[in-house]
């Protein structure tokens, strides 16, 4: 018997404010069953890993079943669990020992379009032009003399146009792959059945959601062109005049959201929410929106001391008008890993170190996304193992996103180093991994791993976290310096030269600090 998943976890409305959520690529995190993909039984086995590490809450990426065109980003059904990856059961039990270790389960919700597998769209593919059952997406006629242009000139962000012809001459709209079509939501049976699944997964005990594209869903009237752009693809800034996202109608989907978390005290939402005007974004966090968004900008800045300071600013005041904290992230699914993106090897590791310790110094949620604690860099993969649809549909041009998704290393020196009983993994693993492993790595003190561990639970216990907001202290050229209201000092040093010390009690450095100074690429906390 697993514990009642409702009724192990005190209810904490705002548990979320300064949570560290963990994200884990499902496929990629641990495999229970062999197969050589990541499981919901691989994440149970390793609840006692995740729970010596110290993360309040996990957020897992979606496990519905889905053809996987997308990895799972395409939902056949969102209310039950893809067979690769375990059943309903499974999810249970799982959600009731994450309780029962108090740590708390999000899970991905996926709004904006559903897999052309799903049931909804095979009836719209069966049904006539003009049928309800062709409402629930986006079907038009085409343009020019005999309707064989697209409806308009969107694109894909995966490559390629966002439309695709179906055989009686219609076109149906997917902003992702075709796989992918997007769902109506100006049509309430789209929202109502975003409230059932809602509903489905907040009833078996879910503390909250991830919500994928959540500036997706609504579209514009007539569907006009938008302006043209130079880079319309995932990792662009989806701004003004990109008529595919962040439209006015959504923050109606946003509201029904909220208003169904409500109804179950203490869960919450954290919006992909990729708009980079700030006054925009702040209305997604609105009383009755989103609980948090997600802030990219920590993601996307370079390794200088101006951009990560840029980043910090810009974050906190985006959210400053809002109810919201702010949400730091380093690393996703979506973007190389920043040990990769920070030089790599050993440069990249003590820079991803000092990153750990800025991330967790700040006011708000953190997110880590696995493998980030084992500092985990991206791998270079062969063409012909690329799974990303983004590979075959930029025609060979964009490699996609498997480099940052490469299967967690847990033990031992031979591929898959634990991951699964059997060598070959979806993606597949590199030589060399032995001291990256979690095994390795636990036992020692000086590894990232127990860097992160000694993060958390100074993070969680210590009385310098306490109080919003901080203030930049002066410091040397290429050095960032702040106080926490309750006391914690967070000094980055990217100048280039070891720095003295500040007066104060060293609680955690990323780096040895031996002479009395904190070396360049590294990190220190300070309660002063
Ligand atoms: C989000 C996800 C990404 C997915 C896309 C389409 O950006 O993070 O992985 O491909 O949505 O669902």
């Amino acid at each position: 018997m697993h514990p009642d998943p409702h009724t192990v976890l005190p209810v904490s409305t705002d548990w979320w404010r300064s949570a560290v959520v963990y994200q884990i690529y499902v496929r990629s995190f641990a495999d229970g069953n062999g197969d050589g993909v990541g499981d919901l039984a691989g994440i149970r086995s390793r609840l006692p890993y995740l729970a010596d590490l110290g993360v309040d809450a996990l957020w897992i990426t979606p496990f519905y079943p889905s053809p996987m065109a997308d990895h799972g980003y395409d939902v056949a059904d969102p209310r039950d669990v893809e067979p690769v990856f375990g059943d309903l059961a499974e999810f249970d039990a799982l959600l009731a020992d994450a309780h029962g270790r108090g740590i708390r389960v999000t899970i991905d919700l996926v709004p904006n379009h559903s897999s052309h597998d799903h049931e909804w769209f095979q009836a719209a593919l069966a049904a006539a032009p003009g049928s309800p059952e062709r409402a629930r997406y986006l079907f038009r006629d085409g343009r020019g003399p005999d309707g064989s242009e697209p409806p308009n000139n969107w694109p894909s962000v995966f490559g390629g146009p966002a439309w695709t012809r179906v055989p009686d001459g219609q076109w149906y709209l997917h902003i992702f792959a075709p796989e992918q079509p997007d769902l109506n939501f100006a049509n309430p049976e789209v929202v109502a059945d975003l409230e059932e699944t809602m509903r489905f997964w907040l009833d078996r005990g879910v503390d909250g959601f991830r919500i994928d594209v959540a500036h997706g869903m609504a579209k514009p009237d007539g569907l006009p062109d938008m302006v043209p752009m130079e880079d319309t693809g995932l990792l662009a800034d989806h701004g003004p005049g990109d008529l595919r996202f962040d439209q006015d109608d959504v923050h109606a989907v946003h509201r029904r959201i909220r208003a169904v978390l409500d109804e179950y005290p203490g869960t919450m939402a954290v919006g992909e929410v990729w708009v980079s005007d700030d006054a925009r974004l702040a209305h997604y966090l609105r009383e009755d929106e989103l609980q948090l968004a997600f802030n990219f900008k920590l993601l996307t800045a370079e390794w200088t001391a101006t951009d990560l300071r840029d980043a910090v600013t810009d974050s906190l005041a985006a959210v400053a008008g809002t109810p919201a904290p702010a949400c730091w992230v380093l690393s996703n699914h979506d973007r190389p890993r920043h040990v990769t993106r920070y030089g790599g090897g050993e440069l990249g590791t003590r820079r991803a170190r000092a990153a750990a310790l800025l991330q967790l110094a700040l006011p708000g949620a953190a997110y880590l996304y696995n493998g980030d604690e084992l500092g985990m860099p991206d791998v270079d993969l062969a063409d012909e193992v690329l799974q990303d649809p983004i590979w075959e549909r930029s025609g060979h041009t964009e490699r996609g996103r498997d480099a940052c998704r490469i299967p967690m290393p847990w033990s031992g020196s031979e591929r898959s180093y634990g991951f699964s009983a059997q060598a070959d993994t979806w993606l597949p693993m590199p030589e060399g991994w032995a001291a990256l492993t979690a095994e390795a790595q636990v036992g020692d003190h000086a590894s990232i791993r127990s860097l992160y561990r000694s993060a958390l639970a100074l993070r969680a216990s210590s009385p310098a976290f306490a109080g919003d907001g901080l203030d930049w202290l002066p410091a040397p050229d290429g050095c960032l310096a702040f106080r926490r209201p309750g006391g914690l000092v967070c000094l980055v040093n990217l100048s280039g030269a070891a720095m003295p010390l500040p007066e104060g009690q060293v609680l955690l450095a990323s780096a040895d600090l031996g002479d009395g100074t904190l070396p360049d690429d590294s990190a220190v906390w300070l309660h002063a």
